[in-house]
């Protein structure tokens, strides 16, 4: 497995994982196709300039067009200040078979080598079992259970946080 910054030409792979019902159930529901492509390069620079972290998980690096899913750190402003958030996106395909928690782990232990980020914040829906087994697993610490509105709809979830440099496990 590696990570590879997102770029243009992953369109293909942003509709299959964002413009998927199931793929999007405990994340606002399907985007629209029409948007994906802006989307893509809107990611793809903001990867390039390094502002935020936008990864495609490559399984086998013999065959880099082939792509699993997305991590991503990015920062955002809230009433608290600044906060560094976490997610990820494996394709139905690929799950089940540990590459979400080593791309997870591979972000973070990046994070940590660049000292950057600082603590970092994940919001899984509470019955998202995987993901929520991603934060146990990679060394995530249960904070509380959080109720976020995004994409217009109200999300039970579990908030959790991470400090790369001391807590990976
Ligand atoms: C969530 C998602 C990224 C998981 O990716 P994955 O590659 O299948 O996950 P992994 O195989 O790395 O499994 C991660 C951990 O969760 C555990 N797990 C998997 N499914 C589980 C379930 N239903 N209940 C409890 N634990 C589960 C695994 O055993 C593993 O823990 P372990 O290493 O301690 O055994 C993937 O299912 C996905 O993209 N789903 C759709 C989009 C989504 O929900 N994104 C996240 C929004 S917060």
């Amino acid at each position: 497995m590696r990570l590879r910054n997102v770029s243009p030409d992953d369109v293909d792979a942003y509709v299959r994982m964002r413009c998927d019902p199931v793929m999007m159930a405990d994340l606002g529901g399907p985007q629209s196709r029409e948007e994906m492509a802006a989307k893509v390069c809107r990611d793809a620079e903001q990867a390039a300039s390094d502002l935020a972290w936008f990864k495609m998980i490559v399984p086998d690096p013999a065959t880099p067009e082939m792509v699993a899913g997305t991590v991503t750190i990015w920062s955002h402003t809230t009433d608290d200040g600044p906060v560094s958030e976490i997610g990820w996106m494996v394709l139905s395909q690929f799950q089940g078979q540990g590459l979400g928690k080593r791309a997870v782990r591979a972000l973070l232990e990046q994070a940590r080598i660049e000292n950057r980020w600082g603590v970092v914040h994940a919001f899984p829906a509470t019955n998202n079992g995987a993901s929520n087994g991603i934060c146990r697993s990679v060394g995530f610490r249960f904070i509380s259970e959080t109720d976020l509105t995004f994409a217009g709809q109200t999300f039970k979830t579990n908030h959790w946080a991470v400090d790369p440099r001391t807590d990976l496990k």
